[in-house]
């Protein structure tokens, strides 16, 4: 998010006129997954209509919201001394005669509701993932002195009440962009906090997601990711109420002109079925890169996660998946020391990894969250246990990402260009793959998918050497 496009232009008062009020200005830090980051999009789409500025430094923010993750203890403890700061900051600005509204969105606000109030004294409002299509109201109610907590699973469909995003603002956040399509999760994983927090699954209807594509892709957009925390359980009504999947909505969305990229995440494997495999083969827009947590390798415990599968099903969709698009990606979320989890177990997992073989993954040690099955099981893991297992399968998975890397090298990919690169002449962008990329090249090859040759593999990207006809163009 950026400032530029929202910022009013003051003009300098005159010896009659009343002096303008100043612009206030918003400052939204998202943590979490990317559903936040969708949510922080529209919740300063939202603010812009009332006014705000988007702004990045806290120094000038009237208004800092913090869009949390509940997801492990570390994730909800950080936000603890994130607002610790911001209370200081604020009583200095007080001491100065100005204000700073603290607001605490996403998933600890609706975990912790009016906890977070008494917690910290300086957070003015906390507002949950489902209902923070009515902050312009709650923070008219916080400027009245108020200390409110609005956790509501609301009955309007927040999406249709929230303000479409301007050209501008499009514009300003670049060429890639998420689109949320389903929302909550009904599978309850006994270590998992996002069905309460983010409550029963629910989809948006296809022509809602269909609009916001377009206008997206008509303002500059080419790559689309859809998101949800269960994505390929994707049920939304079309125009005549009828059922539709995930792969039926890529079809669609493939067919709008200008968008030359579309990915989609996160899956869940029970939800991975044949038709969504097939559209890797059928859709060449459809990028080839599948992020499919397992979380073990063990079906002893994938039980007791009550993941509803076992290895085997995770290896055969990973060979279906290949077999529909040889050159697919994989990556996984994992979590070791799951209660009860013994070295077998563990080594079970280990030996999924090797089996399938990941691009890329996210491996966390078991935390456990307050009102999960798992949490009250006497068969916790040490932590010295855990932090050895992560740092086995991390060095595993590190090294299947550096070999996935080297094999791209002397490679011809398209790359999407989408920034400048850190060096000045230099582009940054990604590969099919979401391996990070940069070349020198010019500016104007931002916003296209552009033909390279891979040169070198780094530790966190790849550089490459745009193709004869393209550095010409
Ligand atoms: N819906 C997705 C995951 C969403 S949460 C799925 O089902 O796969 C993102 C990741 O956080 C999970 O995949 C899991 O690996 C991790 N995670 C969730 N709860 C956790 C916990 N209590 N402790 C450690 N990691 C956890
Ligand atoms: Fe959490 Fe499981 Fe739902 Fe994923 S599927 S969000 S891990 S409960
Ligand atoms: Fe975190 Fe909520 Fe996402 S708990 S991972 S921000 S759904």
């Amino acid at each position: 998010m950026t400032t530029e496009v929202l910022e009013a232009v003051e003009t300098p008062p005159g010896p009659f006129k009343e002096e303008p009020a100043p612009t206030p200005k918003v400052l939204v830090k998202s943590y979490g997954c990317q559903m936040n980051v969708y949510d922080a999009t529209r919740m300063a789409d939202l603010l812009g209509r009332e006014g705000y500025a988007e702004t990045q430094s806290e120094e000038d923010a009237d208004l800092v919201i913090l869009n949390t993750c509940h997801i492990r203890e570390k994730a909800a403890e950080k936000i603890y001394s994130e607002l610790g700061k911001l209370a200081i900051a604020k009583r200095e600005l007080n001491a100065r005669g100005r204000d700073m509204k603290i607001v605490v969105a996403g998933c600890v606000a609706q975990a912790e509701g009016e906890e977070v109030l008494k917690r910290q004294r300086a957070v003015d409002l906390v507002v949950g993932p489902q209902s923070y299509h009515r902050l312009p109201e709650l923070l008219r109610r916080a400027e009245s002195g108020a200390r409110v907590a609005d956790t509501d699973f609301a009955v309007e469909d927040k999406f249709r009440a929230l303000p479409a995003p301007s050209r501008a603002q499009i514009r300003a956040r670049g060429v890639s962009a998420f689109v949320t399509v389903q929302e909550g999760c009904d599978k309850f994983c006994s270590f998992c906090v996002v069905p309460y927090t983010r409550g029963a699954e629910s989809s948006r209807p296809v022509a809602e997601i269909v609009a916001e594509t377009r206008r997206l892709v008509d303002a500059g957009v080419c790559e689309v990711t859809l998101i949800g925390q269960n994505v390929n359980a994707y049920r939304g009504p079309d125009a005549q109420g009828r059922e539709t999947t995930l792969a039926q909505i890529l079809e669609l969305l493939a067919r709008i002109e200008g968008l030359t990229r579309l990915r989609y995440t996160t899956s869940h494997p029970v939800d991975m079925g044949q038709a969504l495999i097939d559209a890797h083969a059928a859709i060449p827009k459809l990028m080839p890169y599948v992020h499919l947590p397992v979380q073990s390798g063990s079906d002893r415990i994938l039980k007791a996660m009550n993941r509803r599968h076992d290895a085997q099903a995770y290896l055969s969709i990973a060979e279906s998946l290949r077999k529909a698009r040889p050159d697919v990606a994989l990556s996984s979320d994992f979590i070791v020391g799951f209660p009860g989890e013994t070295d077998a177990d563990f080594e079970a997992t280990m030996a999924l990894v090797r089996a399938v073989g990941f691009a890329s993954s996210f491996s966390f040690k078991y935390s456990a969250r307050p009102g999960t099955p798992a949490a009250d099981r006497p068969d916790q893991i040490e932590e010295h246990v855990k932090s050895e297992r992560l740092a086995a399968l991390q060095a595993l998975l590190d090294e299947q990402r550096r070999a996935f890397n080297d094999a791209t090298v002397g490679r011809k990919v398209d790359v999407l260009f989408e920034k400048p690169g850190r060096h000045e002449g230099q582009i940054a962008g990604k590969s099919p793959y979401m391996q990070a990329v940069h070349a020198e090249g010019s500016i104007e090859h931002i916003g296209r998918e552009v033909s390279v040759e891979i040169v070198a593999a780094g530790s966190n990207s790849l550089s490459a050497r745009l193709m004869s006809e393209e550095a010409k163009a």
